[in-house]
């Protein structure tokens, strides 16, 4: 498919409401934070954002970042606004269109942000096969992604070799599309469908079993959204499978287990986290309150402990004594359906 790929996102899209599906489109908008850097970034960039979901996570400055699948460049400057100066960003993309958008604002960009030197650089390449496209030995503290994994073929390699380039304590920041079930080969071989980022989308159960095998072992489960497509023929083609996009977070810590085990555990946010001053997310079901104490598995324990976070957190306990599963973590199964109402707003893009 790599070929149609990059004709769709090279030559058959020119902006983002080409699009058939509101893949794009986000419940709410985005953080002020983000809005602000948003605010500083080129039309021409912004038009041609093809992504799913947000991914970027908190307290990213000074990072080093890695964009897979980095189009024409918007999540990739607004990292590098949020990373700062001294942080730096790569973005890889194999559609030569859309990185010819990207490079364009290198130096426009930088101006915008007050730096002396850009912090960005994009490179041409194919993301299952990074060892031909980046630095041997390069390592990175976060990877982004923004609805490209499922445009790939094999999938298990991608995350493998996320795996890899991550430093220890770092983490896989991504939004993509997943199915319901497994999409059948039919669909599969159907290439609008493909391009649509709709039939390469793994099965959500597929995607926890390969990201485990990869290495990550608890991927945490952050924000979703239902996709609906807005094409009557790829509807009926589609028929009754479901979509959604969703985002995940996925740390690279040794000592990570696949379940959530309970050592009698609690930490207390401190705050500090410039975009949460009062209450911290780490994902869906883990939103803490500055001051007050908490029970947590050893997974969630070690995701602060063994982390950028670490500082603004208090912890108490080790892992000495186990006392069972720990049944505050819910389950694997997160996806919501949306309910549009007629009344709920869509902010596009
Ligand atoms: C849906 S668009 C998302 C682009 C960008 N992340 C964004 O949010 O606007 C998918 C992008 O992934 C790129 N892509 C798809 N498969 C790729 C691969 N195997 N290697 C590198 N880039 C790939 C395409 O060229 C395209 O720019």
């Amino acid at each position: 498919m790599k070929e149609e790929i990059q004709n769709y996102y090279g030559k058959e899209l020119q902006k983002s409401e080409d699009l058939k599906t509101n893949a794009c489109c986000t419940l709410t908008p985005p953080p002020l934070h983000i809005r602000n850097a948003l605010s500083l970034i080129h039309d021409e960039v912004q038009a041609k954002y093809y992504g799913c979901g947000l991914t970027i996570p908190s307290m990213v400055k000074g990072m080093k970042v890695l964009d897979l699948g980095s189009g024409s460049g918007r999540d990739c400057y607004i990292l590098s606004k949020l990373v700062g100066e001294k942080g730096v960003v790569v973005g890889v993309d194999m559609t030569p269109e859309q990185l010819e958008v990207a490079n364009k604002y290198v130096g426009y960009q930088a101006d915008k942000f007050g730096y002396k030197k850009s912090n960005v650089s994009f490179v041409e390449g194919n993301i299952e096969r990074l060892n031909e496209c980046l630095k041997k030995d390069d390592k990175f503290d976060l990877v982004v992604s923004n609805c490209v994994l499922n445009l790939t073929s094999n999938k298990q390699k991608v995350l493998e070799d996320i795996f890899y380039l991550l430093n220890e304590g770092g983490e896989f920041y991504f939004s993509d599309v997943y199915a319901d079930r497994r999409v059948s080969q039919e669909l599969m071989n159907d290439p609008i469908l493909w391009s649509e980022c709709l039939s390469g989308a793994l099965y959500w159960n597929d995607f926890l079993r390969l990201a485990k095998m990869a290495g990550f072992a608890d991927p945490r489960y952050v924000e979703s959204k239902e996709i609906t497509v807005n094409n009557e023929e790829l509807q009926r083609k589609l028929g009754p499978v479901k979509f959604f996009s969703v985002t995940y977070r996925l740390f690279k810590i040794q000592n990570l287990e696949t379940d959530c085990e309970e050592y009698g555990q609690s930490i207390k946010y401190k705050g500090g986290v410039e975009e949460m001053p009062n209450i911290f997310v780490l994902d869906d079901h883990h939103v803490f309150e500055k001051g007050r104490m908490y029970s947590v598995c050893g997974n969630t324990y070690l995701m602060l402990n063994a982390t950028r976070y670490k500082d603004y957190f208090e912890f108490y306990g080790n892992f000495e004594q186990h006392y069972g599963i720990f049944e505050g973590c819910g389950t694997n199964m997160p996806f919501k359906e949306t309910t549009t109402n007629g009344s709920q707003a869509m902010a596009c893009c």
